[in-house]
């Protein structure tokens, strides 16, 4: 039987994580750290999941929303259930084998593997899906999955390149930027988007006079941010990414390891650095030109961060021979 392999990147939000939630645009780009899905049909009426061992789980649970799906695979099982749903005439069992880098350093990971099975299986059952099929159905499953999403990692698997977002995909307009002078540093923490997501909620449920102005205030950072960012003045967007920093650490989302890691790339002269994503740990990140990015990294690896070099600007999903 046919076997279909589909990739996607993974992601990294560059200005407005959190106010997209609350529809205000971000800018993520995204990352070739590369998630892969090989689908094929099987013959019996189960979901097989290979990923750190083998997940086996009935056609029918999969359709039930009560049903608990183990963590490792509930993102990929949502994208066969977010499939089943929309296309009522398919009931088969298939077997889905995902891999991708040992580790993911909260850059997209899930997104991009809904993502790059959702492509998989849309070409095993010929269902000729376009880019924005292939985003709604995602979305639907990592809103099953996680209850509160923007959307924009599964943009950036879906489409790639460097993109300005708006809530829930109601825009998606990729931004023409060839090169972008950023370092990516992994605080070496893990972090639960959700929870993070929740902290805010509550948040902005208690104080809404103070978050939802602070949240206005990121959605004209990032505007600001994609005019720079087209005409490449760096300098302003290290600016830019600096203020953004602040109205994160005045929403809780920052951490004592990210600021040193911060402080250190500022100290070792980048224009900006800023915590990328949820916050609580996971990546930040600096903006420096050519002639100062050893120093910084070196200094963003004295205060405690690992450098992660993945190709910025990264090509969306797409389909690999098998
Ligand atoms: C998480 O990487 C970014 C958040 O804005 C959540 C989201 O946009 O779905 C916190």
């Amino acid at each position: 039987m046919a076997l279909i392999t589909a990739s996607a990147p993974g992601k990294l939000m560059l200005f407005g994580e959190h106010a997209v939630v609350y529809n205000r645009p971000c800018i993520v780009t995204a990352v070739g750290l590369r998630i892969f899905s090989t689908v094929e049909e099987i013959e019996t009426n189960n979901i097989e999941v290979e990923t750190n061992g083998l997940h086996i789980i009935s056609i029918d649970e999969i359709l039930d929303p009560t049903h608990m799906q183990a963590k490792d695979v509930s993102f990929v099982l949502a994208a066969v259930a977010s499939l089943f749903r929309k296309y009522g005439g398919i009931r088969t069992g298939i077997r889905i084998i995902t891999k991708g880098p040992e580790q993911s350093y909260g850059l997209g990971s899930s997104s991009a593997v809904t993502v790059a099975t959702i492509k998989a299986l849309g070409d095993l059952f010929g269902l000729k899906l376009s880019l924005t099929d292939i985003f709604d159905l995602s979305y639907q499953a990592v809103l099953a999955v996680q209850g509160k999403a923007s959307g924009f990692d599964v943009a950036a698997a879906v489409y790639g390149g460097t993109i300005y977002y708006l809530t829930g995909g109601k825009r998606v307009e990729p931004l023409n930027v060839e090169t972008l002078p950023v370092i990516i540093g992994y605080s070496g923490q893990k972090v639960s988007t959700i929870g993070y997501i929740n902290v805010v909620q509550s948040l902005i449920q208690r104080l809404p006079w103070a978050v939802n102005p602070i949240f206005d205030l990121i959605g004209e950072i990032v505007e600001s941010a994609k005019r720079y960012m087209l005409v490449g003045d760096w300098q302003a967007v290290g600016e830019l990414a600096n203020i953004n920093q602040g109205l994160l650490e005045s929403i809780g989302v920052n951490t004592d390891q990210l600021s040193k890691i911060i402080f250190a790339a500022r100290g070792a002269g980048a224009w900006g650095a800023k915590l990328s994503g949820a916050g609580g740990g996971d990546c930040m990140f600096a903006i420096c030109d050519n002639h100062t990015s050893d120093q910084v990294m070196n200094a963003m690896e004295q205060a405690g961060s690992k450098i992660i070099s993945f190709k910025l600007n990264a090509e969306g999903v797409q389909l690999e021979n098998n």
